[in-house]
């Protein structure tokens, strides 16, 4: 079971207790602002993703790591890896991407999680580049993102909701650098 302790964090597969802290976090519009078209997601749609998480785990050999504070053992959201098959352009390709609870914003955990999955990838997992795919105004993950030291590849737009889109992508030299 592939599991990476940071300072402050546990990056973990997904147990069936962590449905409804994933559900109250993608309750949130808040959180959910950035993403798709900004619908906020119900329980019985978190049940699904977490079922689709861990079949990409098991496929992939990779997928979205649920984040666990180690001092209190709250679920704090998910950073990992998937294959985003929505953009078909940049394929073929991995994107790293994270989504926390409002409550742990502000904390550098994001961050904490992102760095260490980046590891996860390029070294630990041997794939030759990671992306990321953000939304143009999406100030926080752009924030993430060049503290992880991602270049800008190009700026494309949404298949489905037409909006702006910047493709960051990062390799193992890159990120020793
Ligand atoms: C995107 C998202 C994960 C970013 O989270 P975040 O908490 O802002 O990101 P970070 O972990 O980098 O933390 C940011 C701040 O924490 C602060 N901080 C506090 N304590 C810290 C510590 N011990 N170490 C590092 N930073 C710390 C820093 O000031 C840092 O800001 P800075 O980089 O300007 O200095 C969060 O906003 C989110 O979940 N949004 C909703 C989901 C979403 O939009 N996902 C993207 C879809 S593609």
């Amino acid at each position: 079971m592939t599991e990476i302790r940071t300072p402050r964090l546990l990056l973990r597969r997904w147990y069936d207790d962590d449905l409804v802290s994933m559900a109250d976090i993608n309750a949130d519009p808040q959180v959910m602002r950035w993403i798709d078209d900004g619908s906020v997601l119900d329980l019985d749609h978190t049940a699904e993703a977490i079922e689709q998480w861990e079949e990409e785990w098991d496929e992939e050999g990779f997928g979205l790591f649920a984040v666990e504070l180690l001092a209190s053992g709250e679920l704090a959201g998910f950073t990992g890896l998937s294959v985003p098959e929505f953009l078909p352009e940049v394929l073929p390709a991995v994107a790293i991407s994270w989504r926390l609870g409002s409550p742990f914003w502000g904390q550098g955990y994001a961050s904490e999680a992102a760095q260490a999955t980046l590891e996860f990838a390029l070294q630990d997992r041997g794939l030759d580049r990671v992306i990321s795919i953000s939304r143009v105004g999406d100030d926080a993950s752009e924030n993430v993102i060049r503290k992880l030291g991602m270049t800008l590849e190009r700026e494309t737009a949404h298949p489905v909701y037409g909006y702006p889109l910047h493709v960051h992508t990062i390799d193992l030299t890159e990120f020793q650098a």
